[in-house]
């Protein structure tokens, strides 16, 4: 039996969870941990929210509101989210609590004892009018990296490169949007090159991190690791555990990772047994596995294990760091701060979890940044999931119950075609064990629906609806194939989708404990029970829904391109009316064009209007428009236009404007 400590990054308690920080780092450990449960290995899953730092007070401060109210909001908020998609912890704590607290001021202590600690006097920004220093995210600039703007003080969001605020270019200050002063201040230092040569011993051995996490660590080390600020000027956080230190706290990366700690600490209390956390934090066999999202990849290699390697207790260091890296949606970076996100508990408003489940395992961005789309959701869902498995569980269900009143037995000999199936299936179960081991979810997925697919396959070659009528024992060795391959399939299934695994096993009577081993139970009889629907499918106008709510959300963050301003007499100067469309026709030789003649007063006016795409003919026959008159007529494709209809542009896409009333032909605008 091997022995785990798995833990997610601490999502900050400053704003709700959306699927890209589920695709990153929660799911991924989610599925790792049920998956080792079924395999009988012992592993917590550990977590909690980081509730300090400049994310959270400014989020306060912008609300006019106490650090402490956001960070209850957000603690509830985020850990509905979890419950509302399956992600099961052990414990789920948070940063601001008193033992975190403790345990935190030990750490910084200790490696102040043993030497790894700085006290420097060093320039930082402040901000003059509001007599405050600006660290972390409290100054924005050009990142001095790559170069982008809207860097923050902490950190790049477009290189992930960790920035010391004082390094940024055009800064500005989040509190007042002046440009700061320079102003020295005293701060502790963790001395990283000290620890150097330790750190690049250890991370030899790491030989089998993922490739992405070891490029990131590489490019780091080359350029030779600094001493870092572990303290802030700021009121919200840690206090720094020394005399005369006021409004000096520990930064919020420095007390973050100790949170995995802290939170195993509290599990342990709860549990009645104080001291169990010491089963993982210092069994030297226990695997430490740490799932983050990409841009958290130099704290969890590199300055949290120094943090942990000074420490009096023999803490283990980090065995995996199993780096995501990101999901983007449609193409476009999810932004929190602009709103760009699909957030988990929109999504449950509308769709089951663990639809989510699927979709972000099916497309992790394990290797490299993987999209969302509403439309690549639908087929999923609608394929893998309705079409491939739950057909074929329906047509052995369906099958079963009305020639075998559901009873299903072990044939005495299987045939060749049979044989085979179990065969490659296995294969396939085997793969997807090393799948879930090696953290590969996106292969798992594809193993599984594999299966399905040569479930499908086999139960129309076998053509049981022909074998029923002249060898039923035939029909039934098709059926029970079948639900051996379902069977197997809701075990190993269930690290991705549990609950809906656990309805496949409601409908096969099987127990609803299972285990990895189980695979191999032999089994001599099925039964099916109330069959009930696995997965329904997705209409099109749900993601048709689904694409305007997105939508808003980016017309909401175009920045406009203004026209020069223009006099009143300008504007007055365009006779515009309300038209009648009385004829619209299209035009043979055009797919864009129609012809279509309007009605206004007692004149009518023919126009050329590049609306086909959108209109038929017959849609805007009856319809009052808004027109252009005075429009000196032109010729398009040879014929003459007379007006033009004024219409709404999206996206490339025309919507004619019609009045919100009914108003006679004529009326003018204004
Ligand atoms: N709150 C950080 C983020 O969302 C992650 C903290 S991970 C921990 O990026 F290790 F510090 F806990
Ligand atoms: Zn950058």
């Amino acid at each position: 039996m091997t022995k785990f400590l798995v833990t997610s990054g601490l999502p900050y308690a400053n704003g709700d969870l959306h699927i890209g920080h589920v695709a990153g780092a929660y799911l991924p450990a989610d599925i790792f941990v049920r998956f080792q449960k079924l395999k009988g290995n012992d592993i917590i899953y550990i977590c909690g929210t980081d509730e300090h730092g400049a994310p959270i007070s400014i989020k306060a401060e912008s609300e006019k509101v106490s650090p402490q109210e956001i960070v209850k909001r957000y603690h509830e908020s985020i850990k509905q989210a979890f419950d509302d998609v399956g992600i099961e912890f052990d414990n789920f704590s948070g940063t601001s609590r008193e033992e975190h607290h403790r345990i935190s001021q030990d750490f910084f202590s200790n490696l102040l004892e043993a030497g790894f600690i700085n006290k420097k006097t060093t320039p930082q920004f402040y901000d003059e009018e509001h007599k405050r220093f600006l660290p972390d995210r409290y100054v924005e600039g050009i990142c001095p990296h790559c170069g982008e703007d809207e860097a923050r003080g902490d950190q790049c969001d477009s290189c992930g490169k960790l920035i010391e605020a004082i390094q940024l270019k055009s800064p500005k200050s989040k509190i007042s949007g002046n440009t700061p002063i320079i102003k020295d201040t005293t701060h502790w230092f963790l001395n990283l090159p000290k620890l150097e040569n330790e750190l690049q011993e250890w991370l030899k051995t790491k030989t089998y991190w993922k490739e992405n996490v070891h490029n990131f660590i590489m490019s780091w080390l080359n350029e030779g690791l600094i001493e870092r600020a572990i303290t802030r000027d700021i009121n919200w956080g840690i206090k720094v555990p020394l005399k005369n230190t006021d409004g000096k706290v520990l930064y919020v990366w420095f007390d973050a990772p100790i949170g995995y700690l802290s939170s195993t600490v509290e599990w342990a209390k709860l549990q009645g047994k104080p001291d169990k956390w010491k089963d993982y934090w210092l069994d030297e066999n226990c695997k430490l596995i740490h799932f983050v999202g990409k841009d958290n990849i130099p704290f969890h290699t590199i300055i949290w294990p120094a943090m942990l390697m000074k420490q009096k207790e023999n803490y283990i260091l980090p065995h995996d760091v199993p780096a995501n890296e990101y999901l983007s949606i449609n193409g476009k970076k999810i932004s929190t701060s602009k709103n760009y996100a699909i957030w988990v508990k929109d999504f449950v408003k509308y769709f089951d979890g663990e639809y989510l489940r699927y979709v972000l395992a099916a497309n992790a961005p394990e290797k490299k940044d993987s999209d969302f789309s509403w439309e690549d959701f639908q087929n999923k869902i609608n394929t893998d999931l309705a079409n491939i498995l739950g057909n074929m569980a329906n047509r052995v269900f369906a099958f079963s119950k009305k020639y075998f009143d559901g009873v299903i037995l072990k044939p005495i000999k299987f045939s060749e075609i049979s044989k085979k199936v179990f065969e490659k299936s296995d294969i396939l179960f085997e793969d997807i064990e090393k799948d879930y081991s090696e953290y590969k979810v996106r292969k798992a997925t594809r193993d599984i629906i594999e299966i399905a697919r040569i479930g499908n396959k086999y139960f129309d070659e076998t053509q049981p609806w022909k074998t029923v009528k002249l060898d039923k024992a035939k029909a039934n060795e098709t059926l029970f194939v079948c639900a051996e391959l379902l069977r197997k399939i809701s075990i190993v299934f269930s690290p991705i989708i549990p609950k809906s695994m656990n309805k496949l096993r409601e409908i096969l009577k099987l127990t609803k404990e299972i285990d990895w081993d189980s695979l191999q139970t032999k089994i001599c009889e099925y039964n099916i029970g109330e069959v009930k629907p696995l997965f329904p499918k997705i209409q099109d106008d749900e993601i048709k829904y689904q694409n305007e709510l997105l939508n808003k959300i980016e017309n909401e963050n175009v920045e406009l391109e203004h026209k020069d301003e223009i006099e009143f007499d300008d504007f007055m100067k365009m006779e515009l009316r309300i038209a009648e469309v009385i004829k619209a026709e299209s035009i043979k030789k055009s797919k864009k064009l129609l012809k279509v003649v309007l009605k206004i007063g007692n004149e009518t006016r023919q126009v050329i209007a590049g609306i086909s795409q959108f209109y038929k003919p017959e849609d805007l026959i009856g319809k009052k428009v808004v027109a252009l008159f005075n429009l000196k007529p032109r010729k398009v494709m040879g014929i003459e236009s007379q007006a033009m209809i004024l219409s709404a542009e999206e996206n490339g896409k025309l919507s004619v404007l019609i009045p919100d009333r009914s108003v006679s032909t004529g009326s003018e605008i204004r």
